[in-house]
């Protein structure tokens, strides 16, 4: 079965395929001739993932699924949220993100914060959501240097190190998008083995 996955960052695309499996062939909007940025302004991350999901189906018709994810911490009313990308700058500056988190968070004992992940499914013209969630607290120094974003900021529950110290099996298996996208791929074999 073909599905378009509404991303064009390589990293997300081989993570994702690989837990949907073979039965499954992701294209991208690229491959469907989509080459302007796709838009995501909504005011949270159900509103974004469906807007982008919409956006691919409108233009295409084809079967597609798109996901949008915040870091939510608890002690700043669940900020960064759907800004985590652009929390510090207009840009995906990874490292000003971290020092800005760092620096709202100085001297509070509260560190909470979960990530969250959002998919918007569209299939056969019905629209369908999965959301994956880690619950976890924000560290006051970075350690590890694999993964991205936050990674080195966040220790999930259940562990003593940050995501940027886990292997990308490990960060996987616990991951909101992780379990975000286990719940898609199990909506999708269901649906296959039902036809
Ligand atoms: P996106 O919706 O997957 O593009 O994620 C939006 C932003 O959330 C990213 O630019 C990162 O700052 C942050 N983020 C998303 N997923 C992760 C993750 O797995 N680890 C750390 N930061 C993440």
């Amino acid at each position: 079965m073909k599905i378009l996955f509404a991303t064009n960052n390589a990293h997300k695309l081989a993570e994702v395929s690989a837990v949907l499996g073979p039965q499954f062939t992701l294209t991208t909007p690229r491959e469907a001739g989509i080459a302007e940025d796709i838009p995501e302004d909504q005011p949270t991350l159900e509103g974004n993932a469906l807007q982008k999901a919409r956006y691919i189906h409108a233009r295409t018709g084809l079967d597609c699924f798109a996901d949008d994810t915040g870091l939510e911490v608890e002690a700043l009313g669940g900020a960064p949220g759907v800004r985590s990308a652009r929390y510090a700058t207009d840009g995906h500056d990874f490292a000003a993100n971290n020092r800005l988190l760092l620096r709202n968070l100085e001297g509070c004992g509260n560190r909470q914060a979960r990530f969250r992940t959002v998919i918007a499914l569209i299939l056969g013209g019905e629209e369908h959501l999965f959301e994956g969630i880690v619950e976890g607290r924000i560290d006051t120094r970075e350690a590890g240097c694999g993964g991205f974003g936050y990674d080195p900021l966040f220790i999930p529950d259940g562990f003593a190190c940050s995501f940027a110290e886990m292997s990308a099996e490990e960060k996987n298996a616990v991951s909101h998008r992780g379990r975000a996208v286990r719940k898609l791929a199990e909506f999708l074999h269901e649906t296959i083995e039902r036809s």
